[in-house]
């Protein structure tokens, strides 16, 4: 910094005297300061800061400035928020430049919100300078993106200790596609761990602890989520920042983790809690993905493997009574498009009043998804003993299963599958060239998409939910429902 308050060519504003400025230390490394809040550091008279600020960042104060140290640790208040207010502003009014150090970002978790109120109402000027909050430092240091095109869409920022009647909403946190971030985590892993895992998080779901985040003296734990709470009294004091979600995966000290963990059951052998839960996950997960991403393609081998899948589905006698018909051809996906469009306009005018909310609410996808196939039954070709026996509806489920395993075999890809219902199987069957007896089922639209919906679409739009499955299911006679075993899951 020079006298005229520059860092070489980057101007810093003026700080007028008898003001209090907040500063964000950032997370611990004092390199990670912002040149303004290096630079507040270096006018202030007096400094008011926590217990927890690293001491390389208050090693740059010059010597002769005065220090406060009004410290917190968690649940321990040793000097209380209304006192630290009256305190800075006692000091702003004998004209000096207050400086407010705390770790991270003062608006997130610091209190900064109240203190800047606190001096406003008593007249004070007042700036805040931001700071490299705990979750992107650390995760940064970490190895661990908050967001991911992938694996998590939104990031969630709470602090890890609260009362009860300030829970966080666990079922909302236990929704996929997002990274939460709990601050000062450690103390209440277990119980947060707990509610993650009663709430439907799978126990083994990337998670990890960083102490010193962003220091020389930082370590990183990552592990499954319960490993992690099973391992948490061998945790030292230090304070932590716990981060929960799939792009923990991605972090060296997880990978290093998982290297060495012991191998999983093979498959088909025998399945544990771990794989139940995520089949669970992978079963409540699945979506009817109706927006897709434009231009996309999906690699062969992808394909393959989904087409696998989608031909290890069981069937009645093992006719295997499916038939995949890839659309590839532009103009072919347009007219089926057509077809689509033209049936959809005619079941929407058939509603009557309801036919702007089905509009609203169809849309197919058949021209943004990466890859349009047409489910189809094969003709009877009466070879297969059985066949003959068996009523059409049998062939029909059997397709059904077949098609289940191709929309969760998309899911563990990452990839979207829309089911859009048969309309008139003749004009497609034509269309496509179809021999006499063979009749398309489906129109299945596959591809990458945005987001997968957090809900079933027609749930969200508010057209109907879910019924749990005790609705569904009855003991011994028609209507009697199975009372003695309701509850238990
Ligand atoms: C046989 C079948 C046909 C379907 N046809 C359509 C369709 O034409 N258009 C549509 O938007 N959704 C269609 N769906 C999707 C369902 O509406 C969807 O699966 C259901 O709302 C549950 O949502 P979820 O799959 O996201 O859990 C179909 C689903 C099945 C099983």
């Amino acid at each position: 910094m020079n006298a005229a308050g520059s860092f070489g060519s980057v101007p810093v504003s003026p700080w007028p005297e008898g003001s209090v400025c907040l500063v964000g230390a950032g997370p611990g490394a004092a390199d990670l300061l912002t040149l303004r809040a290096w630079h507040r550091l270096l006018q202030a008279e007096v400094v008011v800061h926590d217990r927890l600020l690293a001491p390389e960042v208050l090693a740059l104060l010059p010597p002769d400035t005065e220090r406060l140290d009004v410290g917190k640790a968690a649940g321990h208040h040793s000097v209380p928020q209304p006192q630290i207010q009256a305190l800075l502003i006692e000091h702003a009014r004998r004209g000096r430049r207050v400086l407010r150090l705390k770790g991270g970002d003062p608006y997130l978790f610091g209190r900064g919100g109240e203190e800047v109120q606190a001096l406003l109402e008593a007249g004070i000027g007042v700036e805040v300078v931001s700071g490299v909050t705990a979750a992107s430092g650390c995760g940064a240091a970490a190895g661990i993106p908050l967001t991911h095109r992938d694996l998590a869409r939104h990031c969630v920022l709470l602090p890890g200790h609260f009362a009860d009647d300030t829970a966080p909403d666990w079922a909302a946190l236990a929704q996929p596609q997002q990274t939460r971030v709990f601050y000062m985590g450690v103390r209440r892993l277990a119980h947060i761990a707990a509610e993650l895992q009663r709430h439907g998080l799978a126990p083994d779901t990337p998670a990890a602890l960083v102490f010193d985040g962003t220091r020389e003296s930082q370590s990183v734990v990552a592990t499954g989520l319960a490993a992690l709470a099973a391992q948490a009294p061998a945790y030292d004091e230090r304070p932590g920042l716990l981060i929960v979600g799939e792009t923990v995966r991605l972090s060296p000290h997880y990978r290093e983790a998982e290297a060495v963990a012991p191998a999983a059951p093979p498959g088909g052998e025998h399945y544990g809690p771990a794989d139940r839960a995520r089949l669970q996950r992978l079963l409540a997960g699945r979506r009817d993905m109706r927006h897709f991403r434009r231009g996309q393609n999906i690699e062969p081998q992808t394909l393959d493997r989904l087409l696998q899948a989608a031909n290890q589905a069981p069937s009645v006698g093992m006719m295997q009574p499916w038939r995949y018909l890839r659309v590839r051809d532009a103009a072919l996906r347009e007219r089926i498009a057509d077809i689509v469009a033209a049936e959809r306009d005619a079941t929407a005018a058939a509603l009557g009043e309801r036919a702007a909310d089905f509009l609203r609410l169809k849309v197919e996808g058949i021209r943004e998804c990466a890859e349009l196939l047409v489910a189809a039954l094969p003709p009877d070709d009466g070879t297969v003993f059985g066949r003959r026996t068996m009523p059409r509806e049998m062939v029909v489920c059997s397709l059904a299963c077949s098609i289940q395993n191709l929309w969760l075999a998309a899911r563990v890809e990452n990839l979207g599958l829309g089911w859009v219902s048969m309309f008139e199987p003749a004009r497609l069957a034509e269309l496509l060239a179809m021999p006499a007896g063979a009749e398309p089922l489906a129109i299945l639209c596959l591809g990458p998409v945005e987001a997968f919906y957090a809900a079933p679409m027609l749930e969200q739009e508010g057209w109907r939910t879910r019924r749990p499955w005790q609705d569904a299911v009855y003991e011994d006679v028609w209507g009697a429902s199975p009372n003695s075993r309701a509850s238990s899951v």
